[in-house]
């Protein structure tokens, strides 16, 4: 008998009792908020997909290391352990701990960006796009066209498209830095392969260009490098996220996914007149320089994680392979997914499964609240809501990708959960053409996928 099955390199010492609701206590839940699934209160929420961000689950040497927070206002002994681990595991120097990943992307945006500047990247994300434009730049997509298809099975659809980042560099705009995005999370969990990080920083080099990485799912990144990348098939996950990291200039961090903590985040960098520059507006907004957004204990509990996220291949093996396990689940009932299957989530191509709304319907949106409907799994939308309207215009942009996640938290849940949504998800494709569109009863100015509020046409 062939034996090719694995389990989790963990086993569960605690749980925490979650309840399954009835439909009429779904379809009175999802219309009191307002068809938003981030507007649910988790306890009517049966699997909860929304995100994978701080909503991991910590090891029992992450619990015990928040017993020995020092938590000392000033030079922390939990900061130094946190420096150390970054230090060793990312390969930066210079850290400056922040609350969590926007408050490290607000610092670095304040600290580079002058208005009118063009911030290129692959790929927008809600929070890191506004605090590039909140600090007066422009945002510039330079990734790859198949990023945009979610059918296509190219293996790194997170790629610089580098004739378009060329192209922009030639162009009048000044170009502080790329904002370059490990594994992409708009574009469904989508890795960048090694040579395009070698090749876009070389490019950005020669024309004085700084990289930041946006390195939250670094190590999601650097699991399909391993698998996808000739000449990385044996090197450790620990060494692929070292080399990664050496094409940047620094990187900003939110903490509550790879690192595999509830709270946090940092901002790495190289150049210590830039830090010293961070510093200063990190004061202001977060915290003093030696633990930013975080107390002790957070700092304690992060080192650990950071250091455990890499301790050993298997753990990242089991995290995406859950992923997969799901995405083929739902591939093989015929359900449109964003393919290849991501890092950190399953991706609904709701524009095809819903044919029948058009974009300003809000057909993600509508999906997800269907789902939740369905079983009591929440998702998130992430299409034309997410995508919010241009500040020149005031139109709604209209992203190509029209999609709901299904964000898997680390460590969480088990191969049954994954059974109960993807049999979820199969129900409602089969009852598709049933759901109804949507519209705004509330649109927040920023950021509005987050407290919006709709109604069903
Ligand atoms: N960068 C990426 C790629 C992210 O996915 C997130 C958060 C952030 C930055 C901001 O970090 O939340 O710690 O302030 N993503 C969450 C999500 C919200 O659900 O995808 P944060």
């Amino acid at each position: 008998m062939e034996r090719r099955s694995w389990a989790e390199p963990y086993k569960i010492k605690m749980v925490e009792p979650i309840r399954i609701t009835t439909r009429a206590e779904r379809e009175a839940a999802i219309t009191e908020a307002g068809f938003n699934t981030f507007l649910l209160k988790s306890e009517d929420v049966y699997i909860d997909l929304l995100t994978d961000s701080g909503t991991s689950a910590m090891s029992d040497a992450q619990w015990g290391a928040l017993m020995m927070g020092d938590e000392s206002y000033a030079g922390s002994r939990s900061f130094y352990h946190l420096v150390d681990a970054v230090r060793d595991v990312y390969g930066y120097e210079e850290l400056i701990p922040t609350h969590q990943g926007r408050g490290a992307e607000h610092i670095l945006s304040q600290i580079l960006i002058k208005p009118g500047d063009v911030i290129p990247g692959n790929m927008y994300f809600t929070t890191t796009r506004f605090h590039q434009e909140y600090a007066g730049g422009t945002f510039a997509d330079v990734i790859i066209e198949e990023a945009h298809l979610p059918a296509s099975t190219h293996p790194f659809k997170g790629n610089v498209d580098l004739e378009k980042l060329r192209a922009l560099i030639d162009g009048p705009d000044r170009i502080p830095y790329l904002s370059l995005e490990t594994n992409v999370n708009m574009a469904g969990g989508q890795p960048v392969s090694m040579q395009n990080l070698r090749e876009t920083y070389e490019l950005c080099r020669t024309h004085g260009i700084l990289v930041m990485l946006d390195a939250t799912r670094a190590v999601e990144n650097a699991y399909f490098i391993q698998q996808r990348e000739a000449g990385y098939e044996t090197t450790s996950i620990a060494e692929i996220l070292r080399e990664i990291c050496s094409y940047s200039d620094g990187a900003t961090v939110s903490s509550k996914k790879d690192n595999l903590v509830n709270i946090g985040g940092f901002l790495a960098l190289r150049d210590p007149d830039l830090a010293r520059k961070a510093r200063a507006l990190l004061v202001a907004f977060e915290g003093l320089h030696t633990y930013g957004g975080m107390s002790g204990r957070d700092m304690e509990a992060l080192a650990t994680g950071i250091r455990e996220m890499v301790a050993t291949d298997d753990h990242v093996r089991a995290r995406v392979g859950q992923v997969e396990y799901l995405g083929n689940r739902i591939l093989k009932m015929g359900v449109p997914i964003v393919q290849p299957i991501g890092g950190h989530g399953v991706f609904i191509d709701a524009a095809m499964t819903l044919m029948h709304l058009d974009q300003e319907l809000f057909p993600a949106q509508a999906l997800a609240a269907a789902i939740y409907r369905d079983s009591g799994v929440r998702g998130m939308e992430r299409g034309i809501v997410s995508a919010g309207r241009d500040p020149a215009d005031g139109s709604n942009r209209r992203p190509q990708l029209e999609l709901v996640r299904l964000t898997l938290p680390r460590r969480v849940y088990t191969q049954a959960h994954m059974d109960v949504v993807a049999e979820s998800v199969g129900a409602v494709w089969e009852d598709r053409d049933s759901v109804r569109g949507l519209r705004f009863t509330y649109e927040p100015d920023e950021l509005r996928f987050f407290q919006a509020r709709f109604e069903e046409v």
